[in-house]
């Protein structure tokens, strides 16, 4: 039986992807291309915005056409939230919210062994004992960096968001089985691993004493070796000393944050149930960029929630040219049914969140640019994540910078030190002169 998978949205979603082509090559299948002719087609996805929706219910009706007689299952969290929705979809077989998803494969053997071709939806409530399953890994799934769920689900619910109810309560990993998973994947080859979750900070919320930071300075304490650590983000309330310490302390953890800020106007993250205010943030900001020399911090920013007024967005505007960040993600409200902005009035027009959109990712270029070229002459330790063409490699930084190199000798994998160009021009060097 040949399979397929196709996967939308966020970084837990990848890896909880190739967890399941793990169980599904363990229990004979083969895996295949999505554009290619398969017996089963799994779609995993996405509903944080209407965008997310209209993806995923394109690439199943892509994957109806592919082959009209395959078993099409729809998991994750639009099938967890929106299954009504989707089963209007003719010619979709399984609607699978995250609960479930874990057991797919036995619930496509069940499936095809009953013979029926009616739609079945598996969409039960997400329970805060729903455990979090150690990941088994047989096979490299990325390059050189590698994804390990840490944590799963959100209490926080900011007003905008759907993913409390997609994912629901905070569940970690336990500690153990994280470590068990980090010394597999680096027996694997991986270089840097990326703790992953849906809410990262809040890892040890149910689990008695223990909280990121721990977790951290247990890895490093216990994992020694040539790696490197990641977090995939945190909310600004969760960064506490500790983690600062760590990261100004442990050269193997990487000088990137991503912090998501969503607003610049205090009315709005009122209204968003943010429970910080825009002083907070600033001050956190500049206070972690003295303390560790070129961190990358990046973001998240939110445009046309509702009731965001044109002094509300210039806030954002002017806050974000203040802060020291790399890079921001621009995101256009989008309404979900279900939370409690959707309620909200006067909502924005769409025409009017693309201009703010837009002036935003005007203002992202710019201070991208400014942070590169505030690394002229820098020396950056680079991960060479892939070959790009004869000689030609691509790295990145621990401080997320993309880097391009010239080699003769073959570097995938390795660490190797460069100095930076002017206006951040990366020095080609000869293998000869890269310093490893
Ligand atoms: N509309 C637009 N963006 C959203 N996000 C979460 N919910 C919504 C929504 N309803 C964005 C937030 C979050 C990122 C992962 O997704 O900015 O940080
Ligand atoms: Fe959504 Fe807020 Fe939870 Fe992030 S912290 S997943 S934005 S509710």
């Amino acid at each position: 039986m040949k399979v397929a998978f196709h996967t939308l949205g966020c970084k837990v979603n990848q890896v909880e992807t190739e967890q399941l082509k793990e169980e599904f090559i363990a229990r004979g299948y083969e895996l295949v291309d999505f554009t290619r002719e398969a017996d089963v087609y799994i779609i995993n996805t996405c509903t944080v915005t209407h965008t997310s929706d209209r993806k995923s219910r394109s690439l199943i009706r892509r994957a109806i056409r592919s082959n009209p007689l395959a078993i099409i299952a729809a998991v994750g969290c639009m099938a967890q939230v929106n299954a009504d929705q989707l089963a209007g979809i003719e010619g979709l077989n399984l609607i699978v919210g995250n609960r479930d998803k874990e057991h797919i494969v036995d619930i496509i053997e069940e499936y095809l062994a009953a013979g029926s071709h009616a739609c079945r939806i598996f969409a039960g409530p997400l329970a805060a004992s729903t455990s979090l399953k150690i990941a088994a890994y047989t096979r490299h799934h990325q390059r050189t960096r590698g994804f390990i769920k840490i944590q799963d689900g959100c209490e926080n619910f900011c007003s905008y968001c759907i993913v409390p109810f997609t994912r629901g309560p905070v569940r970690s990993k336990k500690p153990a089985d994280v470590l068990l998973e980090i010394d597999q994947m680096l027996s694997l080859g991986y270089k840097e691993l990326v703790l992953t979750g849906i809410h990262t900070g809040l890892y040890g919320y149910d689990i008695p004493d223990w909280d990121i930071g721990k977790l951290l300075q247990e890895i490093f304490t216990r994992i020694k070796g040539r790696y490197r650590l990641r977090l995939s983000s945190i909310e600004p309330l969760e960064v506490s000393e500790t983690l600062i310490e760590i990261a100004v302390s442990e050269p193997g953890f990487c000088r990137h944050l991503h912090i998501p800020l969503q607003s610049g106007s205090d009315d709005i993250l009122r209204a968003m149930n943010r429970r910080y205010d825009r002083y907070y943030y600033k001050k956190m900001l500049s206070d972690i960029s003295k303390q560790i020399p070129d961190i990358a911090l990046t973001t998240d920013i939110m445009v046309g929630f509702p009731t965001e007024s044109e002094s509300d967005f210039m806030q954002s505007v002017e806050l974000l040219q203040e802060l020291p960040v790399y890079d921001l993600h621009v995101f256009k409200y989008s309404l979900r049914r279900g939370t409690d902005a959707a309620l909200l009035s006067p909502q924005v027009n769409e025409a009017e969140k693309q201009r703010r959109s837009q002036l935003l990712i005007n203002i992202a270029r710019q201070k991208k640019s400014e942070f590169i070229k505030g690394l002229d002459n820098r020396e950056l330790e680079v991960l060479v994540e892939k070959k790009t063409g004869p000689d030609r490699y691509q790295g990145l930084s621990d401080n997320y910078v993309q880097v391009e190199l010239k080699s003769r000798q073959e570097i995938t994998g390795e660490f190797v030190n460069i100095v930076l160009g002017v206006n951040g021009t990366p020095i080609y060097k000869a293998a000869s002169d890269v310093n490893r």
